[in-house]
């Protein structure tokens, strides 16, 4: 008969041993987020002064070309080394076919131009090539009756990224989602001269609602319709090996999956496909829905955004990117 008052065998497996401490927890912890792996987006205007604070994005600003290097400049003493740019063209330039996107003097390039005079390669610089923002309909490609232009897009994007390795860029991001884009802006490089402009494709990225706040801020909210058309289901990841596969073989140097938190099986898949860098990008819509329930005291701002980053390593990231950077540095998080 057995008495239910008797003293249990002892364990033999006791995980909680290595939990004892902060110390130990330390010495078995498995992820790591470094400082290296951070990389902080950044809106410029086309102005030399300018800090113009977005609402929908507490502490993150649209800045002038002087602002913006101030700002790099700062948040480099803290161990941000990569930024990734996305401009705003002039009041009233832009057209059907996003033509100020090329220009050698959008706001891109000035603030390529003027952050590789002061910080020369103590800083990668990384620029976001697409249309949705210098287009009048605010879609991503070449717009006709109703429907984005795959093969009409290609060559202005390749005259984008070609304008920003002119003015300096160490890699170009396509965020456009046409297909074929990563083997045209690597041959229009390499006819540039640019053969060692890297490419970081935004090789997996879903039509997600977490957009919102940036497109608030970059003013890329198509006029009507949605990008459904050219960015992924929420849906597939069957679908994202083959869209990293694809742009593996076009010749992309780094691969990104786009969201971060709702995508992580994503992430973790597509580490597992390729054994090119891997990025993840923390948006606009995670970043702002993190920041407001902070503000309201309804979560704890910095052991959310470690769990969070944590997570992203965790499930295959090399690099993130994400407007959390300058705060999780700054204020020690991580
Ligand atoms: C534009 C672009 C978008 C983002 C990066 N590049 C928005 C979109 O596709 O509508 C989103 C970034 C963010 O939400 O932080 N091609
Ligand atoms: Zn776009």
């Amino acid at each position: 008969m057995t008495d239910s008052r008797e003293v249990p065998a002892p364990l033999i497996s006791r995980p909680r041993r290595l939990r004892v401490s902060a110390r130990l927890r330390a010495l078995v912890r498995e992820n790591r987020v470094s400082a290296e792996q951070l990389i902080m987006p950044h809106f410029v205007l086309p102005t030399d002064r300018a800090d113009d604070p977005i609402e929908s994005m507490p502490g993150i600003s649209r800045y002038g070309i002087e602002n913006l290097v101030q700002r790099v400049l700062a948040d480099a003493e803290l161990g941000i080394r990569a930024v990734l740019l996305f401009g705003t063209p002039p009041e009233g330039s832009k057209d059907e076919r996003g033509t100020p996107a090329s220009s050698p003097d959008s706001a891109v390039a000035r603030a390529v131009r003027a952050l590789k005079q002061q910080v020369g390669d103590d800083i990668v610089v990384i620029t976001d090539v697409c249309l949705c923002a210098y287009t009048s309909h605010g879609h991503c490609g070449v717009l006709r009756d109703g429907k984005v232009i795959n093969d009409e897009t290609l060559p202005l994007l390749r005259e984008t990224a070609v304008a920003h390795a002119d003015a300096g860029a160490d890699l170009v991001a396509p965020s456009d989602m046409m297909d074929g884009r990563v083997a045209a802006l690597r041959e229009g490089l390499d006819e540039a001269g640019h053969i060692d402009v890297g490419i970081l494709s935004y090789a997996v990225k879903y039509a997600s609602a977490y957009y919102g706040p940036f497109r608030d801020a970059a003013e890329s909210t198509p006029a009507a319709g949605d990008r459904k058309a050219y960015q992924m289901d929420p849906a597939n990841v069957r679908e994202a090996i083959r869209e990293a596969r694809l742009d593996e073989q076009e010749g992309a140097d780094m691969l990104m999956v786009k969201p971060a938190l709702a995508y992580l099986d994503v992430v973790r898949a597509v580490r597992e496909a390729t054994s090119l860098p891997l990025a993840t990008y923390n948006v606009s819509g995670e970043y702002s829905a993190v920041k407001a329930a902070a503000e309201r005291g309804w979560l704890d701002e910095a052991a959310v955004v470690r769990e969070n980053l944590g997570a992203m390593v965790r499930a295959g990231a090399d690099l993130i990117i994400t407007y959390h950077a300058r705060d999780a540095l700054e204020q020690e998080w991580l």
